[in-house]
C-alpha cells in the first residue's frame, strides 16, 4: 500500500525501475561546453520539446541519466547563479522519481560549486514539472504573461 490516492500516475510496475541493484544516481555523468551531444538526448529532446537543442554552449551543462533522462542548464559562476534550461524524462520512465533524482543530483552539484541561486520558468500548464520542483524545494517567484509563442504565461520559481 503506497497510501498515493486512486489514479495517481505512478503505477506499482513502474516501480520496479528501483528494484534490485541498479542504483541510478551512480550512473549519472555530466556534459560540459562543446562536447557532443549523445544521439539518444537528442531524440529524447526532440520527444519532449519538438525541436532539440545543439551542443552546450560555453556556461551550459547537461546531466544525464544515460538513455532515460537529462537536464540542461545555464551557469552564471560569478553571479553564482544558474537556470535550469530544460529536464526532460523518457515518456516510458516517468512517475518514477527520475527526474526528481536527476534534478536532486543538478542541484547538489551546483551548490557544491557555489551556484547557490537557481532559476527556471515552466509553463503555467506544466504540472508534472511544477510538481517536479515544488518536490525539489523551488518557490514560485513571478509570472512572465504570454511569454511563449502560443501565448502561454510563464511562472518563475527558484531555490535558494
Ligand atoms: C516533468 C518531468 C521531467 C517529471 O519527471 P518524472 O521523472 O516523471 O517525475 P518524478 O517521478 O521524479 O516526480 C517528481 C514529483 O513530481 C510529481 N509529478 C511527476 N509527474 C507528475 C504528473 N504527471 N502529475 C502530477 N505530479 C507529477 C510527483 O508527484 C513527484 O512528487 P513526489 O515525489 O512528492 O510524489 C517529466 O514529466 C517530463 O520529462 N516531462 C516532459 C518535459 C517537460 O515538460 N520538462 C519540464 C519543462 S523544461
Amino acid at each position: 500500500m503506497t497510501g498515493r490516492p486512486e489514479g495517481d500516475h505512478r503505477s506499482r510496475e513502474t516501480h520496479a525501475f528501483h528494484r534490485g541493484d541498479w542504483k541510478p544516481e551512480s550512473k549519472i555523468q555530466r556534459l560540459g561546453a562543446g562536447e557532443p551531444l549523445p544521439e539518444w538526448v537528442v531524440r529524447l529532446d526532440r520527444t519532449a520539446f519538438g525541436v532539440a537543442w545543439k551542443a552546450p554552449a560555453e556556461h551550459e551543462a547537461l546531466w544525464l541519466l544515460p538513455e532515460v533522462a537529462f537536464a540542461r542548464w545555464a551557469c552564471i559562476p560569478a553571479a553564482g547563479e544558474a537556470e535550469l534550461l530544460r529536464i526532460a524524462v523518457d515518456p516510458a520512465h516517468r512517475g518514477q522519481s527520475l527526474g526528481r533524482l536527476l534534478l536532486e543530483a543538478c542541484q547538489r552539484d551546483l551548490e557544491a560549486e557555489g551556484l547557490t541561486h537557481l532559476y527556471l520558468e515552466v509553463r503555467v500548464s506544466n504540472q508534472a514539472a511544477i510538481q517536479l520542483y515544488r518536490a525539489c524545494g523551488w518557490k514560485p517567484c513571478g509570472l512572465r504573461p504570454g511569454y511563449y509563442p502560443d501565448g502561454e504565461d510563464a511562472a518563475l520559481y527558484q531555490r535558494g
